[in-house]
């Protein structure tokens, strides 16, 4: 496909907090933004205001817990659209902090399905489409909590939120597996940590804008042609695993 013509991105989780403002820079940027959101009536709300603000923006309804919903995703975006150059899995949830131990093995279960099976799923849906693009990229919604480097440091405070942290570790590994596979390719594969942003996942109590969290997940997925693939990054660079 020549490189002039319009870009498509996906975005799961897109209808608030990250994942909304990601759309909004990615739009900026004049891609064609998919606005993935496992209900419909946030998902629109959220693509009319996008377009309000003159971006090209359409509603995927898409839980990535749900296997069905995340087939018939993948099957609209190639009905409807026919391409896709950039998926940012950002669709992700938290629980409640409470002692590692107390963590239950269901509890652990329902964040894995959203932050680590439900990117395994979306993205493998949504391969054929990327990979017949002339720059694939794929940015994975990260955490700093999840890098098992600041968990070996125990001289550093750690929050220890055992489903959540070893879920973004988990997907800090699938980045890594798939940047592997797809090596000497246009597709690329980085995770993204966006700092501690406020947003409804933490109360607000995030210290960083979206506008300022946003930004190194639309840098890595606008790389060109030399950037990295298999990168841990925050916007100032590498970040350790
Ligand atoms: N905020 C931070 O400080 C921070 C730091 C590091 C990493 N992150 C990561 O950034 C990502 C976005 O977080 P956020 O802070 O923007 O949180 P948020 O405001 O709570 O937004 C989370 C988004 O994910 C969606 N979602 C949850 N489960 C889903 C599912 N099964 N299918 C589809 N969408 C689903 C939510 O949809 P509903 O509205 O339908 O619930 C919402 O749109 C997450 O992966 C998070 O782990 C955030």
């Amino acid at each position: 496909m020549p490189e002039t013509e319009q870009a498509y991105a996906l975005i799961t989780g897109a209808n608030k907090g990250l994942g909304r403002e990601v759309a909004r820079q990615l739009g900026l940027r004049g891609m064609t933004v998919l606005v993935g959101a496992r209900d419909r009536t946030r998902g629109t709300r959220a693509v009319e205001e996008l377009r309000r603000q003159g971006t090209d923006a359409h509603f995927v309804r898409l839980d990535v817990d749900d296997e069905a919903s995340v087939a018939a995703a993948a099957e609209h975006v190639t009905r409807e659209f026919g391409r896709l150059d950039v998926l940012v899995n950002n669709a992700g949830i938290v629980e409640d902090d409470i002692p590692p131990s107390a963590t239950t093995t269901a509890l652990a279960e329902r964040v894995y399905r959203t932050n680590v099976f439900g990117v395994i799923a979306t993205t493998h849906a949504l391969l054929p489409l990327l990979s017949a693009s002339h720059a694939g990229r794929v940015v994975n919604l990260s955490s700093r909590l999840g890098s098992l480097a600041k968990a070996a440091d125990f001289d550093t405070p750690h929050r220890l939120l055992l489903a959540y942290n070893s879920s973004k570790a988990a997907l800090n590994s699938l980045t890594l597996h798939y940047a592997r596979e797809f090596a000497g390719t246009p597709l690329k594969f980085n995770s993204a940590t966006p700092g501690y942003v406020a947003t409804d996942l933490n109360g607000h109590q995030g210290t960083r804008t979206v506008e300022e969290g946003a930004r190194v997940v639309v840098t890595l997925a606008t790389l060109d042609k030399d950037g990295p693939t298999g990168g841990f990054f925050d916007e100032d660079g590498p970040v350790a695993w």
